[in-house]
């Protein structure tokens, strides 16, 4: 098991390079199997739940040519087998994505019930809602989900909340059904409009991705593209969070500013510096920061996969600050363990009241999920002495080389696998 060691206390300086967006890279990825033709991804995250993604297509006969870290070129017209049942594609939430897309081109699929991050009940009922509209019949047994349609036909589909999963599957099965298909109170994240932009570099007929009404119209085959990822917000938010956490000046560079605008928001509120270019933000931050009120909404919202961070940034700004998750009922795990690095946090129902403290102190603590796991690694990066963050296999699934990233900008981090390691690392820095 590896853990990462830091020691607390450098402000983060200097500039940092964002790579492709995860939740977009997954649905791209499960997307490009609807070609016959060989298709071209750049951009690519190097992160686990990528690179597990990739092996589930392999494993259904595509080929999977990885050209380098960023970059893999994907041939579905070889694939023999419909059933994505590995024990690890488990793990990873996205794998429902080959569901929407199996379904779209060969109107049969058999997928595996997703599991994903604990962060709460995470039903899939609105994908299969979509399906079953789109005319497929939908059984789960022993685990797996089952969907098969004599022909899918299009149709409107009226989404009862708003799901980013949902209407991104729904679109990749109505991108090859008969007609027209309408999804209304569509996700508006910047990864519903890649995935419906990719989908289009293919031949597809999608308008309105970015928008609440999505319209669909169907084709019957998709050909050969070559597309570069968006930059990831979440993986860009985490490193502005971050210099704020440090009192740092950095500079993010390879970012869409407008995708971050819920955070750039926030960061102004609490009193940061926030300066916007074509592709980077830069955030300052020298002066403690001040209390505010944050709700986790949809896009264009407060994103909840930057609700741990935000928690983090408030737990040492000055006054009481609160916290509400709208979005998932039970993202609030990493609250024990940031009261063990000396927070002041109660948590009652989906709301957080957060009273800021002095500072942080190191302490052992867990990874609960990724996005947690990685607003841990900001508070030892705040707080004083020596933080050990066991279990970062869950951040590893969502950042790419984190701990040089970090180093890189003068934090004092590093990747360990022994407690002789750890203790090295504390006689270096001591
Ligand atoms: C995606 C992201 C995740 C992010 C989340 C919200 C991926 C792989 N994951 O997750 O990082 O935190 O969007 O931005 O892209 N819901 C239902 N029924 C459904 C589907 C969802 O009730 O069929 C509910 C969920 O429980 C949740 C809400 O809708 O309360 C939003 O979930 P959704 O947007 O679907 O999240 P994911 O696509 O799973």
């Amino acid at each position: 098991m590896e853990q990462y060691v830091i020691k607390g206390g450098n402000p983060l300086v200097g500039e940092v390079e964002i790579g492709g967006a995860k939740n977009a890279a997954l649905a791209i990825l499960a997307a490009s199997i609807m070609a016959d033709e060989t298709v071209t991804i750049d951009n690519l995250p190097d992160v686990r739940d990528i690179n597990v993604l990739l092996e589930a297509i392999k494993g259904i006969g595509a080929i999977v040519d990885r050209l380098d870290a960023h970059t893999v070129k994907i041939n579905g017209s070889t694939i023999s087998g419909m059933s994505v049942d590995y024990e690890y594609i488990k793990k990873i939430r996205a794998s429902y994505y080959l569901l929407g897309a199996l379904l779209g081109k060969y109107k049969r699929a058999e997928v595996a019930l997703p599991g994903g991050c604990d962060i709460g009940s995470r039903p899939i009922d609105l994908h299969l809602k979509g399906f079953r509209a789109l005319g497929a019949t939908v059984d789960i047994q022993h685990g797996l989900i089952a969907a098969q349609a004599e022909h899918l036909k299009g149709t409107h589909i009226y989404l009862d909340k708003v799901s980013v999963g949902a209407t991104i599957n729904i679109m990749m099965a109505a991108a090859m059904a008969e007609g027209k298909t309408i999804i209304e109170n569509a996700a508006k994240e910047p990864h519903v409009v890649d995935v419906a932009n990719f989908l289009n570099s293919m031949g597809a007929g999608i308008r309105g991705a970015g928008t609440d009404v999505i319209r669909i119209v169907g084709v019957e085959k998709l050909h050969k593209t070559e597309y570069s990822i968006i930059p990831d917000q979440i993986e860009a938010g985490t490193f502005m969070f971050a210099a704020a956490a440090t009192r740092g000046d950095v500079t993010v560079k390879n970012v869409i500013p407008k995708h971050l605008e819920a955070t750039t928001a926030k960061l102004l509120e609490v009193g940061c510096e926030v300066e916007e270019f074509d592709d980077a933000v830069r955030v300052v931050c020298a002066k403690r920061m001040h209390h505010t009120q944050v709700t986790t909404l949809p896009y264009p919202g407060f994103p909840t996969d930057m609700q741990p961070q935000m928690a983090v940034i408030l737990g040492i700004a000055e006054g009481t600050s609160t916290v509400t998750e709208s979005i998932f009922e039970n993202r609030f795990k990493y609250v024990d363990e940031l009261t063990r690095m000396g927070a002041n946090i109660k948590v009652e129902s989906n709301i957080a009241i957060i009273t800021g403290v002095e500072g942080y102190t190191g302490a052992r603590v867990s990874a609960p999920d990724l996005r947690a796991g990685a607003a841990l690694v900001i508070a030892g990066l705040a707080a004083e002495g020596i933080t050990i963050v066991d279990d970062i296999y869950y951040v590893e699934r969502g950042y790419e080389h984190f701990e040089e990233k970090l180093a890189s900008l003068g934090a004092q981090i590093e990747k360990v696998s022994s407690e002789k390691e750890i203790q090295k690392f504390t006689l270096k820095v001591s």
